[in-house]
Parts: C-alpha cells; structure tokens; sequence
C-alpha cells in the first residue's frame, strides 16, 4: 500500500515489459501514473477502495472531489454507468477521445464508492492512445484516475511533470511521452434529457453539441455539480496576468500569435495563433515559465472559440488568488 511515507517511483518505459510492469503494478493496488492523450493520469483499479483512497492522499486531494474512471472499451462502461440514448450517442461519436461523461452508477458497478465521493453517478471515459488502451487491457480493469499532479497544481503533460510533482508518492509512472491533446477532457453531466457542460476541455463545445443539440451551462454560482470545478485550480507559483499586450518589467510573457518585445522569458504557445497547438502547450510552458522564478506571468488575450473556451477556463483559474487552507 503506497503512503506518504516516500517509496521509491520507477519510471516504466512505453514497451511491452513497461507496460506489464504497470499492469502488475496496478493489480497489486498500487498508484501508477500512466499517458492519455489529454494529460497524465494518476492511475488506481477503480474497485480497489483501498487503492482509490491513496489516490486521494498522494493527490492532497479533498475526498468530496469525484474521480473520473477509464476504461478500454464500451462494455467496461456499461457496467459501471447507466448510458441514456443520448449518452451513447455521445460516447459512439467521440469515444475514444477526450470526453468524460457522468452517468448514473449502475447497479453493478464494481467501482469504489470512493470514485464518486458520495455522489449517485460516476464519470467514465474512453482515452484515446495506444499505451493506454494496452495498458487498460492488461490491467483487465476500469481504472480510476484523477490528473497525476499535486492537487490545485498545473496537470502533467509529460513523465517528467509527474516525476517532479510525485515523485516518493507513488509507484511508478509509465512514459509515453508529451500527451497530445495537453488539456483535460470536456465533462458533460445529464440534467434528464438535457446534456450539461460541467467542465471545458479538450473537445470543443461546438463539436459536442453537432451531436447533442445545446448544451447547458454549468455555472460557478450553482451548486457544484462538478465538485473539481473549484475556482484557483491549476496554479502556478507565479502570479497570473491575463489579457496582456506585453510584459511589463519583471514578468515573464506567455505570447499567443505575435510575440511581443521583451526582455523576460517568453515562451509562444502558437505563433500561428491555431488554439489545438496552444492547447497543447499551455500547461507545459506554464510550468517552464514558472520554474524560471517570475512573480508574474502575462498571458496574451486568447480568443474565446473552440479549444479557446477551456484554454481561458484553465487561465482564469490559474490568475484566481489561491487560498492557503
Ligand atoms: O482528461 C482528463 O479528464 C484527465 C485524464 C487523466 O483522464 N483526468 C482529469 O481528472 O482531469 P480530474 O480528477 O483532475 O478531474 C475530474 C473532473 C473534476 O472536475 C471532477 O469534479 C469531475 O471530473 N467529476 C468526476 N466525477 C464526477 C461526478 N460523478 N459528477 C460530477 N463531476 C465529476
Ligand atoms: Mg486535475
């Protein structure tokens, strides 16, 4: 059983024996930290509630925050959640992607109550990747995975993210490499008929609702519905300063089309101004920007469109004050 007490975190490379170690590893009840193509997952068989609570504690995680649970294909989620028709529209038309859904827990769910922290439903989904899919088959069960980063922190891209953030915690982290995608999947709930946004992500609204129809806004000021949907998320050291044409003295920059004059750090998330490519960089170069010491980092005015929506999302959190508590 992984503690606080520091264990020893083996970096598992992406072959077969990588792969089988993980599995192993996973089975015994262990945390391995594995690659999806949105960002690392922090990974615990999902029926495993003793598993699935150490989650919780390498994560500093507060227990009332759901966990989101994968799996390898859609027979593993019809066991764990119920699927409406229009649920399996959506899972049919995106699956394996970056889209999380929240379902009603189904009578036979094998998954720890822990997963759901005390909520009826349970959010499933199916990553996409080669080295996750393989390594879900070989654990040959849903596994639950939060992102693999110290909780409020910015979520991992690549191993060596997690290393630096979990390293002692946990058992291992398989390396695929830099995640594609590079933000969190796009949660949508079910209010009855009506699908609900709850949190945005790496599938844009606009092609979610091609196939749903509207989707409803999920607000701050309602009850959270989405418990992870906690303002001053995704922080880093730094403070944040949004909608800036350009550095002022002291900050570091991160640009998005033009690069404004600066003698500070500054990183592009795209010179081309495409929101896929900023999307996948923008927690990476966060955290590069951060690690060079900066009080402040500004951020460019980023369109609202697309993948635009949960890049701002991402950055109003990370600008919100944080709390000490
Ligand atoms: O892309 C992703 O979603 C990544 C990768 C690893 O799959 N995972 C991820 O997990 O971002 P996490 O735990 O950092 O965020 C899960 C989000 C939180 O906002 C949480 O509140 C919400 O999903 N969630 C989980 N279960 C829920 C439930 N039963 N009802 C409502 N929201 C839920
Ligand atoms: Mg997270």
């Amino acid at each position: 059983m992984p503690t606080l007490e520091h264990i020893e975190t083996e970096m598992l490379a992406d072959t077969g024996s990588g792969v089988a170690e993980a599995a192993r590893l996973l089975g015994a009840g262990q945390l391995v930290a594995f690659p999806t193509e949105t960002v690392y997952g922090l990974g615990a068989d999902a029926r495993n509630g003793t598993a699935v609570a150490a989650i919780f504690e390498a994560k500093g995680r507060p227990s009332f925050n759901p966990l989101i649970v994968h799996v390898a294909d859609l027979e593993m989620a019809q066991e764990l959640g119920i699927f409406t028709p229009l649920a399996m529209k959506l899972a049919k038309a995106f699956w394996p992607g970056p889209l999380t859904l929240v379902l009603t827990r189904s009578p036979f769910c094998l998954a720890s109550d822990l997963v759901s922290a005390g909520l009826s439903t349970i959010a499933v989904r199916m990553p996409e990747g080669d080295l996750a899919t393989t390594l879900l088959k070989e654990a040959g069960c849903p596994i639950a995975a939060p992102s693999a980063n110290r909780s409020g922190e910015v979520s991992p891209t690549e191993a060596s993210h997690v290393f630096e953030d979990m390293r002692g915690r946990i058992a291992a982290v398989l390396n695929g490499g830099p995640c594609r995608v590079g933000l969190e999947s796009t949660v949508i709930g079910f209010d009855g008929d009506t699908p609900v946004l709850l949190r945005h992500g790496g599938l844009a609204r606009e092609e979610i609702e091609r196939v749903s129809g509207p989707l409803a806004l999920h607000t701050e000021a309602e009850r959270p519905s989405s418990p992870g949907q906690l303002l001053h998320h995704y922080a880093p050291r730094a403070l944040v300063r949004l909608d800036a044409a350009s550095p002022r003295d002291g900050e570091a920059f991160l640009a998005f089309g033009e690069s404004p004059h600066s003698d500070g750090p500054l990183l592009n998330l795209s010179p081309d101004r495409n929101l896929k490519e900023a999307a996948t960089n923008l927690f990476s170069f966060m955290r590069q920007l951060d690690s060079q010491g900066a009080a402040t980092i500004a951020v460019a005015r980023i369109p609202e469109d697309g993948l635009g929506a949960a890049i701002n999302d991402r950055l109003r959190r990370a600008a919100e004050p944080r709390s000490d508590t």
